[in-house]
């Protein structure tokens, strides 16, 4: 399909998702709306798309949270006067251009590879100069009807809002998916008015003005019409999002990972997870994640943005973002993994233990209740219950580098800038503030005090003064 430009619709105004953001912008399975249609035509070898956005920040807005990922042509169109202004629009970027155009709306997002080039394929036997990608469905509800000719051409497309009520009750769809001549399409544009309910100017009338040049055309039904439907509400997203959901499980499913309660579980469609791996209920996997070979993810823990190797643990409700993860390594209940986080092989970061920015060496361990920011930690090293890395004065962010087989004992704060050195031991309930030498025992505790025979007679007092 390498050989077909692509145009994007993406500057209608959704305003029924009553929000700010704009419609192509909410997420599904942590990706917005829009990357969906970019991804699939990556994937089919289609690239830097004309992706039609509107003219005011709300546009600005979708390009500037998909520029960073994707390869786009942005066209603008100024109002929102409908499909073939839209795509007219888009044509402005694709001046001296021929052969074929494959139009795709912003807000479909679960077609398949193979449905498209399913498609591709039907309009090049056919030879059509317009083909329309269509789905035969129970209720044809507000899409618009493709009228066919006895050959099984389509003829026209009627929007149900201009439809008699005998058109309304054909069942076959029109997807907002097509591919036309180039020169052809712009030659429809130049003749389409806005003479209709809406008073919009309809893309879908390139149809019968196809017919009237004697044009061939052509329809694909798609085998699944889940895979063509479009988002307008909340509750689309939703529905939707839940779809997609159940097809990447699935898929993960028939390629060796046990994904438990699967409907519970979101990952997302860049995910890689090895072979023999568990995903437990209520697990969310997303972003450019990758879980390796024979790893346990807990209920509840959510990934984004992290590598984690092989036979890692990672047990319930456990918080990772843009961390990587050594193999062997156990992490969790409830830990926090915040972004800069390198774990490393065998190491343990146990429960209620948050780490940020932080290089944790081959088999070092930090099992319970501990803040690791901004710090390198040496191999085989055991910080304590309690440890802290003071790691910031109000104003700056300061580094701790501990060295190899260091011992923090617990409770200790360790007041960055600060280093100790390989094979340090540091007593329990320290305040650190200096550097230390390698293999020195360190304690910055006040001496005990015993007062002996003394613990009741407070008590008495005590009560006595209330
Ligand atoms: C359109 C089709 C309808 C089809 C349906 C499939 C027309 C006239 N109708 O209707 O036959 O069944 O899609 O979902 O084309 N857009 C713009 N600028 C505009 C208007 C729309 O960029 O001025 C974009 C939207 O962002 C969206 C796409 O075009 O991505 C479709 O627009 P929408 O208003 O949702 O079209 P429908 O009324 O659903
Ligand atoms: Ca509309």
């Amino acid at each position: 399909m390498q050989d077909l430009t692509a145009i994007v619709l993406a500057a209608g105004r959704g305003t029924r998702m009553h929000s700010k953001v704009p419609k192509v912008l909410h997420e599904i399975l942590g990706e917005p709306l829009l990357a969906y249609p970019l991804r699939l035509l990556s994937s089919v070898g289609i690239e830097k798309p004309v992706v039609v956005i509107g003219g005011d920040e709300v546009g600005e807005k979708v390009k500037s949270t998909l520029a960073p990922s994707f390869n786009v042509d942005w066209a603008i169109q100024f109002t929102a006067k409908g499909t073939a202004d839209a795509v007219a629009a888009g044509l402005q970027n694709l001046d001296g251009v021929s052969g074929s155009v494959l139009i795709l709306c912003g807000d479909v997002p679960l077609l398949t590879v193979e449905t498209l080039k399913n498609f591709y394929d039907k309009h090049c036997q056919a030879q059509a100069k317009m083909s329309i990608l269509t789905a035969v469905l129970s209720d044809g509800a507000s899409y618009g009807r493709v009228l066919i000719d006895a050959a099984g051409a389509p003829l026209e497309i009627v929007e149900a809002k201009d439809a008699t009520p005998e058109q309304l009750t054909v069942k076959r769809i029109n997807s907002g998916t097509y591919i036309v001549d180039i020169d052809l399409l712009r030659d429809a544009l130049a003749e389409t008015d806005c003479d209709n309910a809406q008073g919009e100017y309809y893309l879908t009338d390139m149809v019968a003005f196809a017919r009237r040049q004697g044009a061939a055309t052509s329809i694909y039904d798609v085998v699944d019409s889940r895979e063509i439907l479009g988002i307008n509400t909340r509750s689309d997203l939703i529905q939707l999002e839940t779809f997609m959901a159940a097809r990447i499980s699935r898929y993960w499913l028939d390629n060796g990972v046990t994904v438990r309660s699967s409907e519970t579980v979101l990952i997302g469609p860049d995910v890689k997870i090895g072979q023999d791996s568990e995903i437990s209920p209520g697990v969310s996997l997303l972003g450019a994640t990758t879980i390796g070979d024979d790893c346990y993810v807990g209920a509840g823990a959510q990934i984004k943005n992290s590598i984690i190797s092989d036979n890692v643990d990672i047990k319930p409700y456990s918080v990772l973002e843009d961390a990587e993860i050594g193999e062997w390594a156990m992490i969790g209940p409830f830990a926090r993994i915040r972004p800069g986080s390198v774990i490393g092989a065998e190491a343990k970061i146990g429960n209620f233990v948050e780490t940020k920015k932080v290089n944790f060496g081959k088999g070092a361990k930090a099992s319970h209740l501990a803040y690791i920011g901004d710090a390198e930690v040496g191999a085989g090293s055991n910080l304590g219950a309690g440890t802290i890395t003071c790691n910031y004065d109000g104003f700056n962010k300061f580094k701790t580098v501990i060295g190899k087989r260091v011992f923090v004992g617990s409770d200790s704060q360790l007041v960055a800038p600060v280093t100790l050195g390989d094979d340090v031991l540091v007593g329990a309930g320290s305040t650190v503030t200096k550097n230390v030498a390698a293999n020195a025992i360190v304690t910055t505790r006040t001496r005990q005090k015993e007062f002996s025979g003394k613990g009741m007679a407070w008590r008495r007092q005590a009560n006595e003064e209330k």
